[in-house]
């Protein structure tokens, strides 16, 4: 009697097998890869003024700016779980990608060609805002990708270059190199 209620159930999950079989298959495809993720700066910027050094920390100390990893976002959203059903299933989503070892990638606005030297670290210590090259970034919504440099050829540094940049606590303006070989090693 009892054996025959034991089979009576497996014969009952036998239809659920490929359903089973199939996520097996999705999440062993899920784990480890890179994901695009929705990222707002005008939620974080503008609504919560969270400033841009706290995700672009290397922009006062480096070359590069640097993009946050998905470890530095869960730094805020194992707290902050969105204050509306949207929101909240964005942040959760947040949570799967470190349950399926999934980093974050972002969609690459601004590029160089690599034959040309740039640091961000010699311009924003001489005060010069993030605004003043990459625009209005704090009122850009998802997906629209912000700080699109409108014009990012030679002609644009060089342009700088020669007006100068005030340099407000000290009130004097400083000039940037022409020399082919700053911007060229
Ligand atoms: C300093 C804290 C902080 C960090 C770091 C942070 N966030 Fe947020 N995030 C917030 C706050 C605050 C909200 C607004 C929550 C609300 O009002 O519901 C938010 C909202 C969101 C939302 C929901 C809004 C929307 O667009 O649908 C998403 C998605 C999101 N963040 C993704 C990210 C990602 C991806 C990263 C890492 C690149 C990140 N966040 C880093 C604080 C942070
Ligand atoms: C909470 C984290 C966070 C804050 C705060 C933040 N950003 Fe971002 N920023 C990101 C992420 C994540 C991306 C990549 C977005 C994508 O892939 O869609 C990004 C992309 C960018 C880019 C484009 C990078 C490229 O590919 O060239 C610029 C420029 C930028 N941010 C400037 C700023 C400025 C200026 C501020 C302050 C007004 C700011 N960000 C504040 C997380 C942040
Ligand atoms: C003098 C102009 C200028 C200023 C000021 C500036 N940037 Fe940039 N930014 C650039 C250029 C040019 C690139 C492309 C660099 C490359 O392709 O190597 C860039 C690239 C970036 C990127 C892409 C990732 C990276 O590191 O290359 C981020 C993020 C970024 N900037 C954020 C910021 C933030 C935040 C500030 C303010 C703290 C800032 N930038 C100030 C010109 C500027
Ligand atoms: C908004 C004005 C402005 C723009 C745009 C700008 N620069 Fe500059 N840059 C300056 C100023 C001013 C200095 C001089 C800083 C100093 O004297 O410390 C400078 C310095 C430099 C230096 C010398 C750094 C060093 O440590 O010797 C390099 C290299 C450079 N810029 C490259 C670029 C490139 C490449 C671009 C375009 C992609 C660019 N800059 C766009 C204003 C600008
Ligand atoms: C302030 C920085 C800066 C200085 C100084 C500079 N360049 Fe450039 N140069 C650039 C940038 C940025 C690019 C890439 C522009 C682009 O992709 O449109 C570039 C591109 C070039 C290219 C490739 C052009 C093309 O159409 O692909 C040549 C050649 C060049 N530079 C030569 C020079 C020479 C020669 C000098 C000295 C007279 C010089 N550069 C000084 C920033 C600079």
């Amino acid at each position: 009697m009892k054996q025959d209620q034991s089979c009576d159930i497996l014969r009952q999950l036998i239809p659920l097998i490929p359903a089973l079989l199939l996520s097996l298959v999705i999440a062993a495809k899920a784990y480890g890869q890179d994901l695009v993720v929705r990222f707002d700066h005008q939620v974080h910027n503008e609504e919560y003024d969270i400033s841009c050094e706290y995700c672009h920390y290397y922009a006062e100390r480096s070359e590069q700016a640097g993009v946050p990893s998905l470890y530095d976002c869960l730094g805020c959203h194992q707290v902050v779980k969105g204050t509306t059903d949207e929101r909240r299933f964005e942040i959760r989503k947040l949570e799967h990608h470190r349950l399926f070892k999934q980093n974050v990638i972002w969609t690459r606005v601004n590029d160089l060609p690599d034959f040309v030297y740039f640091s961000h670290q010699s311009h924003t210590l001489k005060e010069m805002e993030c605004e003043e090259c990459h625009g209005e970034v704090a009122n850009i919504k998802a997906p629209n990708p912000a700080g699109k440099i409108k014009d990012l050829t030679m002609q644009w540094c060089m342009d700088c270059h020669v007006r100068g940049h005030e340099v407000k606590s000290q009130a004097e303006i400083i000039k940037g190199s022409t020399e082919c070989h700053s911007c060229h090693k």
